[in-house]
């Protein structure tokens, strides 16, 4: 697929079929996140790619979270916070390196976990998956971290759902560049 169409077409796709996918595709989708740019080149992007009963794991740490949180939510509240990683065969967590070094700066290293997960979503729509990158309170929970292997201080910036499309989707109008762009002549 031309990058053009990728990049026109891509677009949230958060219904896919369970089908799981097979390791040789997911490896593409991670290699495509390989290439993307990073200062220093310190690839400052960290993987933790969730299939099968993997996914299960997550869910339950995070409906433990979820009742942590809020002891008197009901039980169909926890079911449905547990099942939110099944949503999709393929959940890819995306987290970020903290800086180790003065000449390494925080928002670089966010910015190029940002533009893998950027070449993941292309390279899913270019191979006619269906993805959608969530994040949520999630995201931000210490015990979520700790069981994907994350520090608490460890920005864990995404989710990853990806799967085979089920139905196809309209892509959304979206508004142009012109009011966020100033021209310097
Ligand atoms: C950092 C980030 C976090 C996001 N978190 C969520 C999320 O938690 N749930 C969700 O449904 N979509 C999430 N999205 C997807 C956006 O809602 C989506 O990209 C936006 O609505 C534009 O739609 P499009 O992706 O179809 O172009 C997130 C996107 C980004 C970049």
């Amino acid at each position: 697929m031309d990058i053009f169409t990728a990049i026109y077409e891509r677009h949230s796709i958060g219904k896919v079929k369970p089908d799981p996918l097979p390791r040789e595709l997911i490896e593409k989708l991670l290699s495509a996140a390989a290439q993307a740019p990073n200062h220093f080149k310190i690839r400052p992007w960290r993987f933790v790619v969730l299939t099968g009963k993997g996914r299960e794991g997550l869910g339950n740490a995070m409906a433990a979270s979820f009742k942590a949180k809020f002891p008197d939510i009901a039980a169909e509240a926890f079911e449905k916070e547990r099942q939110k990683p099944l949503r999709a065969p393929l959940v890819i967590a995306v987290a970020v390196d903290k800086p180790t070094e003065p000449k390494m700066d925080e928002v670089e290293n966010i910015s190029a976990a940002a533009a893998a997960c950027q070449n993941i979503l292309l390279a899913a729509t270019a191979l006619d998956l269906g993805a959608v990158w969530r994040t949520g309170d999630t995201a931000r929970d210490p015990e979520i971290k700790k069981f994907l292997g994350f520090a608490p201080d460890q920005h864990l910036i995404g989710f990853l759902y990806i799967g085979y499309i089920e139905s196809p989707s309209p892509v959304p109008e979206r508004p142009s560049f012109a009011d966020r762009t100033v021209w310097i002549d």
